[in-house]
């Protein structure tokens, strides 16, 4: 990590799609949120809510149609872009290319001397308990093996700021429990700033520092909680009465939201 301590700021974001038929989707309306340098943020709420559309635009890679999103430095003022990095639910793995090729690819865009970018791939393949496993092709590999290169494969840039967008959505449970354990453990000793975007409630509180609870769309947000169990989190935290507490509060903000989610799916898409 290259230590730039930028937060980045949601000042009334909105955005409103416009369909190719000109009906418009409001997915954002007055977010208001603050993603703090060397926390880890979690971002939980109803689908399609317009959490991957928030993500996209702290990424830079969507402007806004109502507020602003600004980087700021920790003395208050406009600063460049945090070097973001984002790690996917797909595994959109390269099929053709090695494990290590496939983690070592962002460094080859950038041009990064091969004996470098294979150095660094292999750091980064070491940071998710992947060592050995660079001259296996992703077919080779389980689901969640692949998606831990995923991981890799966004860790090896070195960013400032890690944007998760469900990543383990896709895999089974028990799976999905180790690897929130690994990515929490990988969080705790790095400092890393993150962006995790989840349903899971039990990912969101073991993981996170804070965590911010969206309405149904138009996506605002409905409460930011401050998760202050102690680390190191695993799945025993689960069953402390600290964590049932935080759980049943969270549950009860999301509920009414998800039901109203269900009930209006569609009605203006
Ligand atoms: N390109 C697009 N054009 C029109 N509507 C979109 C587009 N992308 C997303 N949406 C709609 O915006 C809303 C928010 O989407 P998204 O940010 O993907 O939600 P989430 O990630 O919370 O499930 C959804 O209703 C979705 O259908
Ligand atoms: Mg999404």
């Amino acid at each position: 990590m290259a230590g730039l301590a930028v937060a980045i700021e949601c000042e009334g974001l909105g955005l409103t799609y416009t369909a190719k038929t000109g009906t418009a989707v409001n997915a954002l309306d007055n977010v208001r949120c603050r993603f703090v340098p060397g926390q880890v943020t979690a971002i939980i709420g109803p689908s399609g809510c317009g959490k991957s559309t928030l993500l996209q635009i702290a990424r830079g890679f969507m402007t806004p149609t109502q507020g602003r999103l600004r980087y700021v430095s920790l003395g208050g003022t406009d600063a460049p872009a945090p070097a973001m990095a984002t790690v996917w639910q797909a595994f959109n793995l390269f099929p053709w290319r090695s494990v290590l090729a496939n983690v070592a690819f962002g460094l080859e865009l950038a041009g990064v001397p091969r004996a470098e970018r294979e150095a660094r791939a292999r750091k980064a393949l070491a940071k998710v308990e992947l060592s050995g496993f660079e001259d296996k092709f992703p077919r080779q590999l389980s689901g969640g093996m692949r998606q831990r290169v995923g991981i890799a494969r966004a860790l090896v840039m070195e960013p400032d700021v890690l944007l998760l967008d469900e990543p383990f959505g896709a895999l089974d449970a028990q799976t999905r429990l180790v690897l929130q354990e690994q990515l929490a453990q990988l969080v705790e000793t790095s400092g890393t700033t993150a962006i995790l975007v989840t349903h899971s409630i039990e990912e969101a509180i073991l993981l996170a520092d804070s965590i911010l609870v969206m309405t149904a769309r138009p996506g605002r947000i409905a409460a930011e909680i401050a998760v202050d169990l102690p680390r190191p989190r695993t799945h025993a935290t689960t069953h402390e009465p600290a964590y049932g507490a935080l759980f049943d509060r969270i549950y009860g903000l999301l509920r009414d939201e998800v039901v109203r989610a269900m009930t209006t799916e569609g009605a203006d898409a």
